[in-house]
């Protein structure tokens, strides 16, 4: 049900976040005439108070892999509400340990135990702990461009400064060497080295995929140097690229992996790292020593049971990794045709990237999207990429609708920078 008056709705919602949330978001929503609320969702499709439709693009990002509100996740979840939503920790609950079973069936090589927390910088937090407390060791090597979640550990993990600077000093310990680059790597890693951490493929950083020889070869350094290899597949985890995890493309096994966002289907947010059991010994004697309130809570943990057998049953790696093909060969052609501003279009299954010659471009076209009703995001640590991460179980009619409404999008930006440049020339 909509309400009789949306406009008034929206007024109030932006005035509220300008007054209790943050006056710049606020700023920025209206600078960039977002005058609407999200409201409803279903599949790759949201509506806006209005009742307008946008197409999901950008999956929230890469949280949406099995649609918005699959009727499956939708049951498991209502069905523990019901029941028992939250847990009292005093016994053990069978959701939780039900989903560690399928994740140790699902993730590579014997990667087994799980703890479940419920943000992927949450995730990727306790596997840096616990990569210190396996080896004793306390150095980290990390990626310049990485992004890894913005608390204290993840963020000293991360590569970008604009988002590390104001709240330095962070995390001692950590180096940062270029992505892809297996040299600068293998001088990094030492013997005080606790652990590696990588995602497979960096997705805020713009979609940047390794070359292929990269994770075998990173894999090897750790082991040799007795360093724990820790992959963060919190956006390319459970279906995106066209694998269950990433890592599989290059068929590495890390010794913790960590994963989020798509975990909770899009219904309950969760986030989980599983590791190897010569790893999680260092936990056995005191199991209190890394704990969460929330994490691994029975209606997350019925969400991710409900997620992983969709993604199973519907087959959405494949799904992923044949659309994904398509959509690439797409932008591709859209990229030719704009080639003034598109730099490059990269992307692994359904997790796509397209560079422009200028982030201010990036906004232009975005907004032009949106207006289109088509969602597409900037890259956090990219703001010249957007990212195309929809969900799996998009049609490619649909995927063709966003294709056209983003070339329109492109030439309109492309038509105003080229009248930009007359006047410039006209004036100067
Ligand atoms: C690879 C990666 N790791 C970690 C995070 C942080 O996840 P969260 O925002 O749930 O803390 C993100 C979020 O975009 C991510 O892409």
């Amino acid at each position: 049900m909509r309400p009789e008056h949306p406009e008034q709705i929206v007024q109030a919602t932006l005035d509220k976040y300008a007054r209790y949330i943050n006056a710049g978001l606020a700023k920025l929503y209206r600078f960039a005439d977002v005058m609407t609320t999200e409201w409803e969702a279903s599949g790759a499709v949201i509506r806006d108070i209005y009742g307008k439709e946008y197409l999901d693009c950008s999956g929230g990002p890469a949280v949406f892999n099995v649609g918005h509100r699959h009727p499956r996740v939708i049951a498991a979840v209502q069905e523990q509400l019901d029941r028992m939503p939250m847990s009292v920790r005093a016994m053990p609950r069978q959701g939780e340990a039900d989903l560690a079973e399928l994740l140790a069936q699902i993730t590579p090589g014997d990667l087994q135990y799980t703890f479940f927390a419920n943000s992927g910088a949450e995730a990727n937090e306790g596997a840096l702990k616990l990569a210190r407390l396996a080896t004793g060791r306390t150095e980290f090597v990390a990626a310049e461009g990485a992004f890894h979640g913005k608390t204290m550990g993840a963020l000293s993990a991360s590569g970008r400064d604009k988002y590390k600077t104001p709240f330095q000093p962070l995390v001692p310990g950590f180096r940062h060497v270029p992505f892809g680059d297996i040299d600068a790597l293998d001088r990094a890693v030492t013997t005080r080295t606790a652990a590696v951490i990588l995602e497979p493929i960096q997705g805020e950083n713009g979609v940047i995929i390794p070359p292929d020889t990269y994770l075998p070869a990173v894999r090897e350094i750790c082991t040799r140097r007795g360093a724990l290899l820790i992959l963060d597949e919190v956006q390319t985890g459970l279906a995106r690229t066209g694998r269950m995890f990433a890592c599989e493309h290059w068929g590495v096994v890390p010794d913790i992996l960590t994963m989020a966002k798509a975990l909770g289907g899009g219904v309950v947010p969760i986030g989980a790292f599983t590791g190897r059991p010569s790893v999680w010994k260092a936990l056995e004697s005191d199991p209190y020593l890394h704990s969460s309130t929330f994490g691994g809570n029975p209606l997350a943990c019925a969400a991710g049971i409900a997620t992983i057998r969709v993604i199973q049953d519907e087959h959405l790696a494949e799904r992923a990794g044949e659309l994904g093909g398509y959509l690439l060969d797409r932008l591709t052609e859209v990229a030719r045709r704009h080639s003034g501003i598109i730099r490059q279009v990269r992307g692994k299954g359904l997790l796509l990237g397209m560079e422009f010659t200028d982030p201010d471009l990036v906004l232009l076209v975005t907004a032009e999207a949106l207006q289109r009703g088509v969602i597409v995001f900037y890259s956090l640590n990219n703001p010249a990429t957007f990212r195309i991460a929809p969900p799996l179980i998009i049609t490619k009619a649909q995927l063709d609708r966003a294709v056209m409404a983003l070339d329109e999008s492109i030439g309109v930006a492309e038509a105003l920078l080229a009248e930009v440049a007359a006047d410039v020339k006209t004036h100067s």
